[in-house]
């Protein structure tokens, strides 16, 4: 049995504290409880590696393991999206699809979050669905993997 693909979900910062913060904008299910949504949307089709880290340089690490490692990567960059060229820089390395995620809008929300410099080079991005979110990034990176075969 040939070793199964593997989805990289990251997060960034702040959102291991989803469900008590701001739950009027990010809603009410924990990290865990989405982690949790995307292992059961991969199924037996794609193992899933999911992290959160506050840690801008633990998170380029992990975007380098990705690159040797996944088939796809989901990443919530959460406000490293609106700063990180760090971000930007590691995962312009990758040559798998990259699928931007938020929780939110940001194009609806404050003028500093409106410009991410990981959409610059996400594949595509997800946002505004909340926690559901999640569970279309890993059908579309699902559908990306069996398409690039
Ligand atoms: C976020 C949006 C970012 O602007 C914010 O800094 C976050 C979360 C989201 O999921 O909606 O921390 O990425």
């Amino acid at each position: 049995m040939p070793d199964l693909p593997a989805i990289y979900v990251l997060n960034g910062p702040n959102l291991n504290l989803l469900g008590v913060r701001e739950p009027e904008i990010y809603g009410r299910d924990t990290l865990a409880d989405i982690e949790a949504r995307c292992v059961t949307v991969a199924g037996d089709a794609a193992t899933v590696v999911f992290r959160q880290s506050n840690h801008e340089g633990l998170l380029v690490d992990w975007i380098q393991e990705a690159r040797e490692k996944a088939r796809a990567l989901i990443i919530n960059p959460a406000a490293y999206s609106h700063t990180s060229v760090a971000l930007l820089d590691a995962i312009k390395t990758l040559n798998i699809p990259v699928i931007e995620l938020h929780l939110s809008n940001p194009a609806t929300r404050e003028a500093y979050r409106h410009h991410s410099y990981v959409s610059e080079v996400a594949t595509g991005v997800i946002a505004g669905f909340g926690a559901h979110g999640y569970e279309l990034a890993v059908q579309a990176a699902l559908n990306r993997i069996r398409e690039r075969g």
